[in-house]
């Protein structure tokens, strides 16, 4: 009862009444919260970015979601296409809950994540079939389009049916590419509290071959990783595996760098750090584009926060693009892609600005809520101890999110302890200034979060915020002494809605 005319118009059915959904639910959301320039669901639910493909022309990107509620329910895969990484375009929901594999259960059920893969021309989905309580709860599955558009589950799913081991806390996410004429696939792994990256290959996505753990946890990496990714990046056979750990907080992703053979499908860890270290970011995954780009997006919330927009109507934004690259010292650098500079309007500059010691100095047609800004403060000769920016600053004062940098500390924090709504913390990274002293932050604001860039890539800085609408100010300070801001530069940025 797969693949046979009734289960796809089943399927059809399903996704009919997701797009029903979007549209009574769209024209009721509060704006408070919508993000301007981020992709996010046009209502309902949305987590992990799914399935991100390069594709004739097109980036597509699709992402867990449930259209009919904004909290986690019977999970479809959402769809959306952009020809820039910036501008989004929402397409048909693509999958949709509809056999015993991924439908049913009276807790988690639907269509959990996964990949894509372009196969001679047939876009082809490889996600996981969840049923909780089921037995086996989770196997792995195929659906294939010859549209893009529409997607038919494959008569052979599940494709694989069973993990390696009865016992075991999770098999899911697989995430597919090809190598030579075989295709490659890695899956999210959690055994005798380890988490692993296993390894299946096959010559035809159909039928698969386990070939054992390519990494796994030592003790200290998690007890299940979701979501891995795996792919040559720098030199030689240098490797990247990409891991979202569960239960070892506050971390909540990791990269490792090393190197991959493809005949053992083993990895061999050099080292591993976390690819960002604010609150909001999980789930990544990446995808290679026709320019040989490595792009990685991932999921601008977590799992266990207070999440207010779901009160809106809508719940889950994406991070912005950033590209990926392998630094000589074995360091994964992220930068948002250059194409965000299409989203630039007015532009404010300002040079050689003093800092008086506790002062907090604004400037000049520099505010708002969706914006980009260029910041370098020189700490060649450092007075201040700490310097750093506050952004959606009520007019009261009481209300703001900072961004600091301890001179002495040499660390970088987000602070949220008095950003309004939602979960306060503090975020922090390591970050060493550069010989020349000079210290360079890159933020994006938008409506409800916050993208700190810095140390040329090094530090990615990923936070929600839900400050009042109203509240746009931003001004800059020093304390423990004074500073000097060398450079900035700061642009509105347009909304791609
Ligand atoms: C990660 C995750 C995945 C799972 C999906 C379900 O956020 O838990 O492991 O496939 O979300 O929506």
């Amino acid at each position: 009862m797969n693949n046979n005319v009734s289960s796809q118009e089943q399927h059809q059915a399903f996704i009919s009444q997701a797009e029903e959904a979007w549209r009574n639910n769209s024209s009721k959301l509060n704006p408070q919260y919508r993000l301007q320039y981020h992709m996010m669901p046009p209502a309902g639910w949305m987590n992990d970015p799914n399935g991100m493909i390069y594709f004739e022309g097109h980036y597509h990107l699709f992402y867990q979601h449930d259209p009919f509620q904004a909290k986690q329910g019977p999970m479809h895969w959402g769809h959306a296409k952009s020809k820039d990484l910036v501008h989004w375009e929402h397409l048909p929901v693509a999958l949709a809950p509809s056999e015993d594999y991924d439908k049913g259960g009276d807790g988690g059920q639907g269509c959990w994540s996964g990949s894509a893969v372009d196969n001679n021309g047939e876009l082809t989905l490889i996600y996981t079939g969840h049923v909780d309580g089921k037995t086996p709860e989770e196997v792995q599955c195929l659906a294939t389009s010859k549209d893009g558009v529409t997607f038919h589950k494959h008569a052979a799913n599940p494709v694989i049916g069973d993990s390696p081991d009865v016992e075991r806390f999770g098999f899911r996410d697989p995430k597919v590419w090809k190598n030579g004429d075989s295709w490659y696939m890695v899956v999210g792994y959690g055994k005798d509290g380890r988490g692993k990256a296993i390894m299946y290959v096959s010559k035809d996505l159909y039928s698969w071959e386990y070939k054992g753990a390519a990494l796994e946890s030592e003790g200290t990496m998690g007890d299940m990783w979701e979501c891995p990714d795996l792919f040559p990046l720098g030199a030689g056979d240098q490797h990247v595996l990409i891991i979202s750990p569960m239960n070892i907080a506050p971390i909540k992703n990791l990269y490792v760098a090393g190197s991959f053979d493809y005949a053992s499908c083993r990895f061999e860890q050099q080292h591993a750090a976390q690819i960002d270290y604010g609150f909001d970011f999980y789930a990544p995954q990446t995808l290679l584009d026709d320019r040989g780009r490595r792009i990685m997006i991932a999921w601008m919330n977590i799992w266990g926060a207070t999440m207010p927009e779901a009160a809106h109507g809508w719940l889950g934004g994406m991070t912005l693009p950033r590209e990926l690259t392998m630094a000589e010292d074995g360091t994964l650098l992220s930068q948002p892609v250059p194409e965000l500079a299409t989203l630039r309007g007015s532009h404010v500059t300002a040079s050689d600005v003093t800092i008086a010691d506790q002062s907090y100095v604004a400037i000049d047609g520099v505010q708002g809520e969706s914006l980009e800004m260029d910041i370098v403060f020189d700490l060649s000769n450092p007075v201040a101890s700490e310097v750093g920016v506050r952004v959606r600053c009520s007019e009261d004062g009481a209300s703001f999110t900072e961004i600091r940098y301890s001179v002495r500390g040499q660390k970088l924090y987000t602070d949220r302890q008095w950003s309004g709504a939602g979960d306060g913390g503090i975020s922090e990274a390591p970050l060493q200034l550069v010989a020349d002293g000079r210290l360079h932050l890159r933020l994006f604001l938008d409506r409800s979060s916050v993208e700190l860039f810095a140390g040329e890539g090094r530090i990615a800085m990923t936070n929600r915020i839900y400050p009042k609408l109203q509240d746009t100010g931003i001004s800059f300070f020093a304390r423990g002494g004074d500073a000097r801001i060398e450079s900035l530069d700061a642009w509105e940025l347009s909304s791609i809605w």
